[in-house]
């Protein structure tokens, strides 16, 4: 059967006013500048966020500067371990107020990683030196180890803790 193409019909005048269409918007693309710039993806891909997407900055936190992050005032809570600061803000059901993990947020929470706790006794008061964890056993270091590596995967880790006197 020959293949014929009669632009007398309907259909294929439509189709074939439309493929002229498309083909001189491609060879042709539109330069007019928006108005104002667009920030959403609609119809072009010259377009802005409408705001910053947050950032976190890494900082240097002491046991002091740390305890306000505890999550009460609804805001950001972070926790240390081993000197390292995570940001669990998004486990807030653990670490806020009422939850189960709550005595952690804002604080250095090593021993209590470490021994598998959450009494307030693992818990240095925030205006003492910073625990050394020297009388902690091995299976104790490595449980908190395993904590390190469950929270470096999970959280954004945004700081580290050091002395109150050292900064
Ligand atoms: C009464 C015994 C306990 C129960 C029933 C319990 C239950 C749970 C459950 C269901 C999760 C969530 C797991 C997930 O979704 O990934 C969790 C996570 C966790 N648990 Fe426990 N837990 C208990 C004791 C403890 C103790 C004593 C500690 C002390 C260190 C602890 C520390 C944690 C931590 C740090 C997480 C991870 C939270 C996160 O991912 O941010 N848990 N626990």
């Amino acid at each position: 059967m020959a293949f014929s193409f009669n632009l007398g019909t309907p259909v294929n005048t439509a189709l074939f006013l439309y493929i002229l269409y498309s083909v001189q918007r491609i060879i042709f693309p539109s330069t007019s500048k928006p108005k104002t710039v667009p920030n959403e993806f609609k119809a072009g891909y010259s377009w802005l966020p409408k705001t910053h997407p947050p950032t976190v900055l890494f900082k240097v936190y002491t046991p002091k500067t740390l305890e306000p992050f505890n999550g009460r005032d609804g805001g950001r809570i972070l926790l240390a371990i081993n000197g390292t600061v995570f940001d669990v803000t998004a486990g807030r059901n653990f670490y806020g107020p009422n939850g189960m993990y709550g005595n952690f947020a804002g604080r250095d929470a090593s021993r209590g990683m470490a021994k598998q706790s959450f009494d307030l006794e693992m818990l240095t008061p925030v205006d003492q030196p910073l625990d050394k964890l020297e009388d902690l056993k091995p299976d104790e270091i490595e449980n908190m180890k395993g904590w390190i590596d469950h929270f470096s995967n999970k959280y954004i880790i945004c700081g580290k803790l050091v002395e109150n006197d050292a900064i």
